[in-house]
């Protein structure tokens, strides 16, 4: 077997094959299965379009009754989850919570029963199911607070706010919630899809996959952007500062977080259709002077970086868009997970259908032959 030649964050190198979604960086374009992001954003729901994730097609009126209603029987956690989550730290942060909590699922549901044909069904919904649960409850067990139990009679996305917020979120911004969620449901090869299918690979439980791929989502390169977006944006403070900050920061060699993509080098469809969302918040629920800097950061970097291709990317207006709806700053990353959980588990059941282990290999650059030295003589 030749050795290839090694790029640094495997960049260029197919690392699967997959039919789940397709990103033209050049064109600007996002399908999943063959639909663009825009139309599935208007016209799907996050549910609907997990099942089009996970099973490859859009159900039927009667198969998508069914998995919501699956997904709104398991949305209940047990109460050893509970009360392991009140034992966190109150100052940790909740994406190691939802780490924690994820793999500890995993306790609960047998591993051995892969070939079970009804086990990934039943593990995707409970996923689907308790995470958003999950990421509730630490929030208001941090605070000191009981979690509150799922209502039926609310939609996925209704239902999250209100375990949140423990009151009915008014309809709008329950639907731009979740639409929030199809907008970051799935976005082909990132690192934490990645370290999804390679946690796949080991035919490991569904629970230890989704836990990597937590871990990996938390970091500030990856989904952590957009909670750093708000810090940046608050930082800058004035529309004004916006062009002194961000000579100062581009001297310094500081990434202007929200901005850049491995694969887009024009803007982020995703960040279009969430500064659209931001508006119409905005005009319900009155403007957020933060909305007015992030214009102005994106004319200026453009300006500035738009010949490397630097243009605003999903993390950039998802932050105002939380922000509004009352969600805190640390929590917009679990809720970026909330949503990438279909995407990490139509990974998992695509490298489940053509498995083998990822086993890469590496161009050792370290010495050969030393001695050992006893402890005495170093
Ligand atoms: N601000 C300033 N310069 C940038 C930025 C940025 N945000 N992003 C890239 N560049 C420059 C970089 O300095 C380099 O310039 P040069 O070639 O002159 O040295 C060039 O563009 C290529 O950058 P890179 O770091 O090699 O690109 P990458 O593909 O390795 O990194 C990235 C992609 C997303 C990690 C990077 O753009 C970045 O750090 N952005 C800020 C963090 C952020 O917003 N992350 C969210 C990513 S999208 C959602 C997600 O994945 O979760």
């Amino acid at each position: 077997m030749t050795v290839g030649e090694y790029k640094p964050g495997l960049e260029g190198i197919p690392a699967a094959q997959s039919s789940i979604s397709y990103v033209d960086g050049q064109k600007g374009i996002l399908e999943y299965r063959g639909i663009r992001i825009e139309e599935l954003a208007q016209q799907s729901t996050f549910l609907e379009t997990a099942y089009l994730l996970i099973w490859g097609i859009l159900p039927t009126r009667e198969e998508l009754k069914q998995f919501e209603d699956d997904i709104r029987y398991h949305r209940r956690i047990k109460y050893r989850i509970r009360d392991m989550m009140k034992c966190f730290p109150e100052t940790g942060h909740p994406m190691d919570a939802l780490q924690a909590s994820a793999a500890a699922l995993g306790l609960f549901y047998s591993r051995r029963a892969l070939a079970n044909p009804n086990y990934i069904r039943e593990a995707v919904v409970r996923l689907l199911a308790k995470i958003p649960t999950m990421v509730a409850a630490f929030q208001l067990m941090r605070k000191g607070n009981d979690p509150v139990r799922p209502r039926d009679d609310l939609d996925y996305a209704a239902n999250f706010l209100y375990m949140l917020h423990e009151r009915e979120p008014d309809p709008l911004a329950a639907h731009i919630f979740d639409v929030c969620l199809t907008l970051h449901a799935e976005h082909t090869i990132n690192a934490s899809t990645f370290s999804a299918r390679v946690t796949a690979s080991t035919l490991t439980d569904p629970y230890a996959v989704v836990a990597s791929a937590v871990g990996t989502l938390a970091g500030p390169l990856h989904g952590g952007a957009n909670e750093e977006v708000i810090t940046m944006l608050e930082e800058i403070g004035s529309v004004e500062n916006v062009r002194p900050w961000l000579d100062t920061s581009l001297e310094r060699k500081t990434k202007i977080m929200g901005f850049g993509h491995r694969v887009y080098k024009v803007k982020d469809p995703r960040a279009t259709c969430l500064q659209g969302l931001a508006e119409q918040l905005f005009e319900k629920f009155g403007h957020d002077k933060y909305y007015d800097i992030a214009i102005e950061l994106e004319k200026a970097v453009e300006e500035k970086l738009g010949h490397k291709g630097i243009y605003p990317n999903v993390d950039f207006y998802s932050g105002l868009v939380y922000r509004k709806m009352g969600i805190p700053e640390d929590l917009f990353t679990p809720v970026f997970a909330i949503a990438r959980v279909a995407g990490w588990l139509a990974h998992w059941k695509e490298q489940l259908d053509e498995n083998r282990i990822y086993r890469p290999t590496q161009i050792y650059k370290g010495e050969h032959g030393n001695p050992y030295i006893a402890i005495e003589q170093r």
